[in-house]
């Protein structure tokens, strides 16, 4: 049985006031939940990924508490002259598990491809932490029915050789849903994570890929995401800007199956 996923993905946005504030809130709603048990607490793993500057603030905060701490990026090389480059092991010393990859506003904006994420989630397991692999089609390719084939190709691009299942975390995030407003359909959501877990199949093997969280990603929100995460094989969110307000992101939590 896969346990649900609610990451969230902060972005660029948080100084060291407004983060603290949100990680603690997030963190006493989790701890409340759990000493009333009513509202029970989320039946998922919950991660946020702030950005650099507060990862070893939030480590400190969280420690023992319940939600997991995940960077952005990572290089794709594990040490030396790379000016302004945060290796894998960096984020594993100071206390990440997880390291979204790939995602499309650096696919789009640093001009990132399959090769480069593949690197990039190859070091982070050799760091030991868990990449969280982004792949999702445009606007243009979805229009033009070649959705599914765009996902594939960056899955079969995109994944770290040797991966194992439980080392890896795949985001469905069509990119003309993200920071729109606009979501997939649960229908298209569903049929998408079918073809993601059908190509990862082929390169972990069908019984690996059968516990492999895939995520989805692109404007979830609380009124949203019940239907969204209720959808077969749709294993928890990346949430964007719905988790930069604690109760947002709490209630999508709250509406894991
Ligand atoms: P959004 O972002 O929820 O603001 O659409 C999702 C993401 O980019 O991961």
């Amino acid at each position: 049985m896969r346990r649900a996923l609610i990451a969230g993905n902060w972005k660029m946005n948080g100084l060291i006031a407004e983060g603290m504030k949100l990680a603690e809130e997030l963190a006493m709603r989790l701890e409340r939940a759990r000493e009333v048990g009513e509202p029970p607490p989320p039946s998922c793993d919950l991660l946020v990924c702030p950005p650099f500057t507060l990862l070893a603030l939030l480590r400190d905060m969280l420690a023992g508490r319940g939600i997991a701490l995940g960077a952005q990026d990572c290089a794709s090389e594990a040490a030396g002259a790379f000016t302004g480059d945060i290796s894998a092991a960096m984020l594993a010393d100071i206390g990440c598990d997880y390291v979204i990859l790939g995602h499309s506003e650096r696919r789009h904006h640093h001009r990132e491809d399959d090769a480069l994420v593949r690197r990039k989630a190859e070091a982070a397991n050799a760091a030991g932490l868990t990449p969280i692999v982004c792949v999702g089609e445009t606007e243009e390719e979805r229009g033009a029915g070649r959705a599914l084939e765009v996902i594939a190709r960056q899955v079969r691009g995109s994944l770290p050789a040797g991966a194992a299942a439980s080392g890896l975390v795949i985001a469905y995030e069509p990119v003309w849903a993200i920071g729109t407003g606009k979501t997939a359909t649960p229908a298209d959501a569903v049929e998408a994570h079918r073809e993601i877990r059908r190509v990862a199949a082929e390169l972990l093997g069908a019984s690996a890929a059968v516990g492999l969280r895939i995520l989805y990603g692109g404007s979830v929100k609380p009124d949203n995401a019940r239907e969204l995460l209720a959808g077969e094989g749709i294993d928890g969110a990346l949430v964007g800007g719905a988790s930069l307000k604690a109760g947002d992101f709490w209630a999508i939590a709250a509406s894991c199956p």
